[in-house]
């Protein structure tokens, strides 16, 4: 959760900078009001330049952040340092022919990027929907061809799944993946070293799991992603499940209006090399919103 008093203020700032707009008699004006400059330094309204519907969910703002995969750090992530409220939802095991249209559709309500782990019999099957998340600023990593579990199968047998589901990734959309999530989260050392040695790969684990897979009902999962989201971390879910469908509006309006901010995991990736200077850019409402839950989650 973001400090009540980063979120007053945000919330504050959000409330005049709304009230100026609907000052201009319902017309939004570039140019007057703003609260944000993204990352080519345009002027840009607070929700992305769009005037806002009551019916209208919040929108995220674009965020544009240069991905660079060789200034990967770390051989593996679940969360980042960062001084900002960005956060990355992940989605596994897709796409899924009903589900994941769904799903892009209330992303793109919200103008969230999102990033799709896909497995790659489901790539194959599905090819149009691995081109519409890459035309809608989605991510996509790989998931094994068959969701293999890599620390648990022969050397030779791991390199077919990792290079048959880029392979099929590539073939749909053209862009080749940089990051892989073991399916299971079966992994170790030896492995991690391996993907980034033969394939470029950042090993990406998450730091939240709401379970949605043990099918709790869609109250549970939004809950527990709205609860036990900290700024900077990786929430994992998966887009073959309805229920976790059902839980995304309500999930992804939660954390908008708590002030997060979405991004993919490879721009997740490239905040953690920016300076505070750069962040700054997104408002200085924005800042000063780390909390430090390590201690609590007890876990890094
Ligand atoms: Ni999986």
């Amino acid at each position: 959760m973001i400090k009540p008093f980063t979120l007053f203020g945000f919330i504050t700032i959000s409330l005049i900078l709304m009230l100026g707009c609907s000052s201009t008699g319902g017309k939004y004006e570039n140019g007057g009001n703003t609260a944000y400059l993204d990352g080519d330094g345009k002027r840009r309204g607070l929700f992305g330049g769009r005037k806002r519907n009551k019916s209208e969910p919040l929108q995220n703002p674009n965020i544009n952040i240069r991905v660079d995969p060789r200034l990967a750090r770390s051989l593996t992530y679940s969360r980042i340092r960062t001084e900002g409220p960005f956060i990355a939802m992940t989605f596994d095991d897709g796409p899924h022919p009903v589900h994941t249209p769904r799903l892009l559709d209330i992303l793109k309500r919200r103008n969230i990027k999102a990033t799709f782990f896909v497995v790659g019999t489901n790539a194959r099957r599905y090819p149009q929907l691995i081109r519409r998340m890459i035309a809608e600023g989605h991510e996509i990593g790989n998931h094994t061809v068959n969701h293999k579990y890599l620390s648990r199968i022969s050397v030779e047998e791991a390199r077919a799944e990792v290079l048959g589901c880029e392979r099929a990734i590539v073939a749909a959309c053209g862009v080749k993946p940089r990051i892989l999530r073991p399916p299971g989260g079966h992994i170790n050392d030896r492995v991690k070293v391996w993907l980034k040695k033969e394939f470029g790969y950042s090993t990406i684990m998450w730091a939240v799991d709401p379970e949605d897979w043990k099918r709790p009902g869609s109250d549970v999962v939004a809950h527990r992603i709205i609860s036990e989201t900290d700024p900077g971390e990786i929430v994992l879910a998966h887009d073959i499940h309805g229920p976790t469908i059902a839980a995304m509006p309500r999930a992804l309006d939660g954390l908008l209006s708590n002030g997060y901010r979405f991004v993919t995991v490879s721009q997740l990736i490239a905040i953690e090399r920016r300076s505070i200077a750069t962040l700054s850019d997104f408002g200085n409402n924005l800042l000063s919103s780390t909390v430090d839950r390590k201690e609590r989650k007890n876990i890094q």
